[in-house]
């Protein structure tokens, strides 16, 4: 794998965010030269603190909606990693233009760009959104696709236009279906995923909000396990290839609550249960056998073991005050 990346020229969009930074810091560690753009929109840059003090690293801030500034960073670039986007559902449904014009725009301006500067690679960040609320479980990538929110309608688009650019112009181009990946770097805040809000509303010692009955369940997927696929989707002879990503161990919202109650010692808060959210999916499960097959793709962490990395790294990094158990 390092020798792979060595001295080879890569482009994060995205790169100040919860994946794009993770991604970034271990393409780093392989000997990578990286570029990273950001609009710093949810971007951080203290998500970049590690990536900063390396000499092969440099941060651009800036919109993937700027075809120039894209055709400029793009020269000579050997894979763009596609991590920029807009990346709420619930905000999506109440901005579907702002989504569109991010996450649909914007990746047609990262492959037209990739076009024009003759970039051998792009591997995009899809989700398993595109799936909507089809009855069958688990998913399997030929299984019918019904989003029913417009970040999953703009997901399903780009995954469209990632095949049709391989078909028409030979771009190799790779999408990979995440299932809500969580851990280290992921923002709390009221439209981050709901990992990243229960864990900060732990050390705030604030009861726990689940939208609906909690039956909703969730294959979420620890951020180490997506970086190795990035790695392992980056080496892939793509030729518009569309795989899930997940744990493949779905969990629901009720169980992971408590899941998260124990670990951190808190049963004293409570679980309290509100309105369903709109747009929300009810069950998401990965299928993995593709990953398995075409990337060797195999998940180390279930959702416990991701847990208590990601909490053992928040008490590390912020230095709170939580007793593990
Ligand atoms: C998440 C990602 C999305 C990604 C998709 C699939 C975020 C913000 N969204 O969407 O980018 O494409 O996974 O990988 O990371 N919930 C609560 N209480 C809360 C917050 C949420 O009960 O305080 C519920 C939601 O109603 C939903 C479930 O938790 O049923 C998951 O929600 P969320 O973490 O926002 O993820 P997705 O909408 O699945």
């Amino acid at each position: 794998m390092e020798s792979f990346y060595q001295n080879k020229k890569i482009i994060v969009t995205g790169a100040a965010g919860f994946i794009g930074s993770n991604l970034t810091d271990k393409l780093l560690e392989l000997g990578a030269r990286v570029v990273g753009i950001d609009n710093l929109f949810n971007g951080r840059l203290e998500n970049l603190k590690e990536a900063f003090k390396n000499k092969n690293f440099e941060f651009v801030k800036g919109d993937i909606r700027d075809l120039n500034l894209l055709l400029d960073l793009f020269k000579d670039a050997d894979i763009i990693y596609h991590e920029a986007a807009f990346t709420s559902v619930p905000q999506s449904v109440l901005m579907p233009n702002t989504c569109n014009d991010v996450n649909i725009n914007g990746a047609l301006n990262v492959l037209n760009s990739a076009r024009i500067r003759d970039v051998e690679l792009v591997v995009f960040a899809s989700s398993s959104s595109v799936y909507g609320d089809t009855p069958e479980l688990p998913k399997r990538e030929d299984m019918k696709r019904v989003p029913i929110s417009p970040y999953g309608v703009a997901k399903l688009a780009c995954e469209s236009y990632m095949q049709v650019f391989y078909y028409l112009y030979g771009i190799k181009t790779i999408s990979l279906r995440y299932f809500n990946v969580f851990g280290p770097r992921q923002k709390d805040s009221p439209y981050s995923g709901v990992i990243a809000i229960w864990l900060g509303n732990i050390l705030r010692n604030e009861d726990l909000i689940i939208f609906g009955d909690g039956t909703n369940s969730r294959d979420f997927t620890y951020i180490k396990d997506v970086i190795q696929a990035n790695l392992l989707a980056g080496q892939y002879d793509a030729k518009g290839e569309i795989i899930n990503i997940g744990a493949g161990c779905p969990i629901n919202l009720t169980k992971l609550a408590k899941l998260m109650l124990k670990i951190t010692n808190r049963e004293n808060l409570n679980i309290i249960y509100t309105d369903p959210r709109p747009g929300d999916i009810v069950h998401s499960f990965a299928d993995i056998t593709l990953a398995r097959k075409i990337l060797n793709f195999e998940p180390k962490f279930n959702q416990e073991q991701g847990l208590r990395d990601y909490i053992q790294w928040y008490i590390k990094n912020y230095k709170v005050n939580l007793k593990f158990s």
